[in-house]
């Protein structure tokens, strides 16, 4: 299992220790939330905390994982991609042509991610999952951290999966909203490859919080 704590939740005022705490504890990705205050009603970052994050991420060989929450995503790739984003999350829900936009991103080498809010059928992914490299199961609705876990998610990561492996995907599954330690065993179980985490790791003591949801994931 792979973690990816969301800066979202770290400290804005030190956010490269912050963030660099978290990776010493054993994070492995660094998830950024772009939210364009369209698409969800908040505004929190653009390309240029990305590009700020990416000396970190280089440093100590983590993934920068930016999942965009905005209206037309492909006008955005170009510009993550040049902040040195390894992986970008679109949501099909705001893509005129999720096919395209994935290629685009594809075509700058970075890995192409596709996501859904947790109303929209898994069957809307249909056209376009032979192309992901990831595909984000999002558990909360989303445009904040600090929500609950909706259940039902467990259920679509694990139809997920069964989809993914009859047709011998390699695409990672990435779950993001409200995983806590005592969440993390039964999505990793349900067939989850990353997990993103925002509160549950940057709210209180990194190393302890860090070290929590892995250890829940052997019990
Ligand atoms: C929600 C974001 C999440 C958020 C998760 O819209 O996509 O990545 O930061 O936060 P927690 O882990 O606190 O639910
Ligand atoms: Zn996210």
């Amino acid at each position: 299992m792979l973690l990816a704590p969301s800066i979202l939740a770290a400290d804005f005022a030190r956010l490269e220790s912050h963030a660099r705490e978290a990776i010493e504890a054993g994070g492995d990705w660094l998830h950024v939330d772009v939210m364009d205050g369209h698409f969800v009603p908040e505004i929190t970052m653009g390309a240029l905390v990305a590009r700020a994050l990416r000396p970190l991420c280089t440093e100590t060989g983590t993934v920068l994982d930016v999942h965009l929450m905005t209206e037309h995503p492909e006008r955005h790739v170009e510009s993550f991609a040049k902040a040195g984003a390894d992986v970008i999350t679109v949501h099909i829900e705001a893509c005129e042509d999720a096919s395209r936009t994935l290629a685009l991103i594809r075509s700058r080498g970075v890995r192409p991610g596709i996501t859904l809010c947790p109303d929209t059928p898994l069957q809307a992914l249909d056209g376009v999952l032979a192309e992901a490299g990831l595909i984000l199961v999002m558990s909360v609705v989303p445009g904040r951290g600090g929500q609950k876990y909706i259940p039902a998610s467990t259920e679509r990561i694990r139809r997920l999966r069964k989809r993914l492996d009859a047709m011998g995907s390699e695409a990672y599954i990435e779950v993001d909203g409200g995983v806590k330690a005592h969440n993390a065993g039964q999505i990793v179980r349900a067939g989850a490859d990353v997990l993103v985490a925002g509160s549950a790791v940057f709210r209180g003591n990194v190393a302890r919080n860090v070290a929590a949801i892995r250890a829940a994931l052997h019990t």
